[in-house]
């Protein structure tokens, strides 16, 4: 790997402990001024020190980011529908990649859909940033969607997303935590980070799963919606980083929950 490539790498995937804590605040993209984060500067600012990453778009970088941050930025740029358009999966590549060079990001990030009728420019359009990634040294990290098919989220299917996103040679998967995820991690030759996906129930369900995540093999989150659409986001934020920087058992990333909200 070159330097560059690997020197951004090491910004996203924290070679201390060979984990990371994305934060995804990339959602308006296509659902708008989703719930919690229509005010997307008021959400991400007291969470940005905690975050190893930050995962935006171009817009709300430059709009509700400051650009004095030392937070590393993977940038969203792949989108082009919106949830109540006719197909999700009809998705392009939004952003230059000059742009994310000017935005001075550790990397990029796009969505797949495989399975579906767009299944064929969705993995083109990764192919095309990978060779732009390869050229400028900037790791590409290719987003297993399922659109709004929530079911979809078992291990054949993401395990197939995950692998064909490998093999096309993206650097990192972001992909779903499921059932039988060992099976995903396994057959994926690159790092794998779990989206949280919609907001769970409680603390412990989403602690559990992120601990269940790294045990089998993830290297770390890219988590959204768990976070700041939990009421107590920073104290959140902090119980996951235990989980994956300090492999915190789910108990004791509630007990740190539970004294961080007050
Ligand atoms: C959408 C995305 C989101 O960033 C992703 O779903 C992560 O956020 P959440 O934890 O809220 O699911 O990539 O395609």
């Amino acid at each position: 790997m070159q330097w560059g490539m690997q020197n951004r790498m090491s910004r996203i995937v924290q070679p201390d402990t060979g984990h990371t804590v994305m934060l995804a605040v990339d959602h308006g993209y296509f659902l708008g001024p989703t719930s919690c984060i229509e005010d997307a500067q008021k959400t991400i600012e007291p969470l940005i020190g905690y975050a190893d990453v930050l995962m935006p778009t171009r817009g709300v970088l430059r709009n509700c980011v400051s650009a004095k941050t030392q937070t590393p930025i993977v940038l969203r740029v792949s989108g082009g529908t919106s949830v109540i358009g006719e197909a999700l999966s009809n998705e392009g590549i939004t952003t230059a990649f000059e742009e994310a060079i000017r935005l001075n990001v550790a990397g990029v990030a796009l969505s797949i859909f495989v399975g579906t009728p767009h299944e064929r420019q969705t993995l083109l359009s990764l192919s095309e940033l990978v060779n732009q990634g390869e050229r400028y040294g900037i790791p590409v990290i290719a987003v297993t969607a399922v659109g709004k098919e929530l079911g979809k989220r078992d291990a054949r299917f993401l395990g197939l997303c995950s692998r064909i996103a490998a093999e096309l040679g993206c650097h990192l998967v972001k992909t779903y935590y499921c059932e039988e995820f060992e099976k995903v991690i396994e057959g994926c030759p690159v790092p794998i980070v779990i989206a949280g996906g919609p907001k769970l129930e409680t603390e412990m369900d989403a602690f559990r799963m992120v601990a269940d995540a790294i045990k089998k093999g993830a290297v770390g989150v890219d988590m959204g919606r768990n976070i700041w659409q939990n009421p107590h986001p920073v104290a959140m934020i902090k119980a996951v980083r235990a989980l994956v920087h300090e492999n915190a058992t789910p108990d004791g990333a509630l007990e740190i929950y539970m004294h961080e909200k007050g």
